[in-house]
């Protein structure tokens, strides 16, 4: 009989989010009359920017024309795209970055996941706890060695230094899912550390259009000496609401090299175009036409104001929280607000009182790792009318649980 990857008995069922979706679905199933406000999974609600949908739409018509129509797109995206990406993201901001550095997809989640292909499995791995499940799943999927870095309010969410020394360390900031930054002087902290250890850092950007506050990088190559040892993820999922339309791209720079076990020095940047030119046979022309929409002065004003929209509904949440007494973290930077569980209650048995008593759903923190334990997540992606709702709702439910 064909034998499994045994690795994947280490990991649970199910991933995070597909359980959360699992409760929920049985408590639909089982109280059809009452109405679920989700403020889990990270999910966009409000509508994608005319700019985006206009240029979605004449792309389409291209396809209808077998002048204009569009096959196979190149494996790491159109120029169009790529070129649109480098000036607006990283020339603008005064970032050294080359086209050819510059890997356009389906979106940073299969990045992230699938950059373990070109690393070999005896590498060490340090990521911080608690963690998007991504990053520690398909670490475990392949069977290496994970030091986890715990991130807690006693050291205010700054992972410390691993105690082995990390070959690859995940750091996603804005943080997913407590919603904390690190400074410029933070992330050059673990930029040196990694030039002097030759580790690479995976940077998981994603969030980087939620910043707001001054001295809080957007990428990792804004910091000094990045370039020869970091990878950077970047999404529209949640700049431009592309959660269902998928793209994102990553940055792996020429300056990066690892070696082979007889001492060999190779590209990353090649290794990954091997990798992907392989596995992957690039994002639809017209979502790439999209993307490149979200770049237009239209595009650009566009998505801010939904951005906006979005941490207005992160201080409603934030605010209501603390209202209620319970320390919460983020949403200021990042568009999730962390809370710890009031009572001392475990993240699940929260999850469970919120859902069966008030209907709102949020992520237990356990589920991005041990740290989170005793946290909970809140998405700002509602709408305003379902994030007012939520917090109403859970304000009966405490004041009620309190009585
Ligand atoms: C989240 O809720 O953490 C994200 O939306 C999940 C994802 O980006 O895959």
């Amino acid at each position: 009989m064909v034998k499994i990857n045994e690795h994947y008995t280490e990991i649970g069922n199910n991933y995070l989010f597909a359980e959360v979706a699992k409760r929920v679905r049985e408590f639909k199933a089982n109280y059809p009359e009452k109405q679920v406000i989700s403020l889990g999974i990270g999910d966009i609600t409000q509508a994608i920017a005319p700019a985006v949908i206009e240029a979605i739409h004449k792309a389409t018509d291209e396809m209808s024309d077998a002048k204009t129509l569009r096959g196979y797109a190149p494996d790491a995206g159109y120029d169009f795209l790529v070129n649109a990406i480098l000036k607006h993201e990283f020339q603008d901001r005064g970032i050294h970055i080359e086209a050819d550095e510059i890997f356009v997809s389906d979106g940073a989640k299969s990045d992230t996941g699938n950059i373990g292909d070109i690393l070999g499995q005896d590498n060490q791995i340090a990521i911080t706890d608690p963690a998007y499940p991504v990053y520690v799943d398909t670490n475990l999927m392949s069977g290496r060695n994970i030091e986890l870095l715990p991130c807690t309010p006693d050291n205010h969410f700054v992972p410390p230094f691993p105690k082995k020394t990390a070959d690859v360390i995940y750091l996603c900031y804005p943080n997913n899912p407590t919603g904390t930054v690190l400074t410029k002087d933070q992330l050059k902290l673990w930029v040196d550390y990694a030039i002097e250890h030759q580790s690479l850092i995976l940077f998981d950007a994603a969030y980087e259009a939620f910043v707001s506050q001054e001295n809080i990088p957007h990428s990792i190559f804004e910091i000094e000496g990045a370039r020869q040892v970091a990878i950077e993820f970047r999404s529209f999922s949640k700049t431009a609401g592309f959660t269902g339309l998928r793209c994102g791209y990553t940055i792996v720079p020429k300056d990066l090299f690892a070696k082979t076990s007889k001492g060999e020095k190779l590209s990353l940047n090649a290794l990954w175009k091997r990798r992907q030119s392989t596995k992957f046979n690039g994002t639809a022309y017209i979502i790439q036409r999209g993307a490149e929409a979200v770049f237009t002065p239209e595009g650009q004003t566009q998505t801010k104001e939904t951005i906006a929209y979005y941490m207005q509904n992160a201080k409603i949440i934030k605010e209501a929280l603390e209202s209620l007494g319970l320390s919460c973290y983020g949403g200021v930077n990042a568009p999730y607000i962390w809370c710890q569980t009031p009572d001392k209650m475990t993240s699940w048995e929260f999850f469970d009182l919120l859902l069966n008593k008030v209907q709102v759903v949020g992520t237990p923190g356990s589920g991005f790792g041990a740290s989170g334990e005793g946290f909970f997540r809140f998405t700002a992606f509602g709408n305003r009318e379902a994030t007012l709702q939520a917090v109403e709702r859970i304000k009966t439910c405490l004041g009620t649980e309190n009585n």
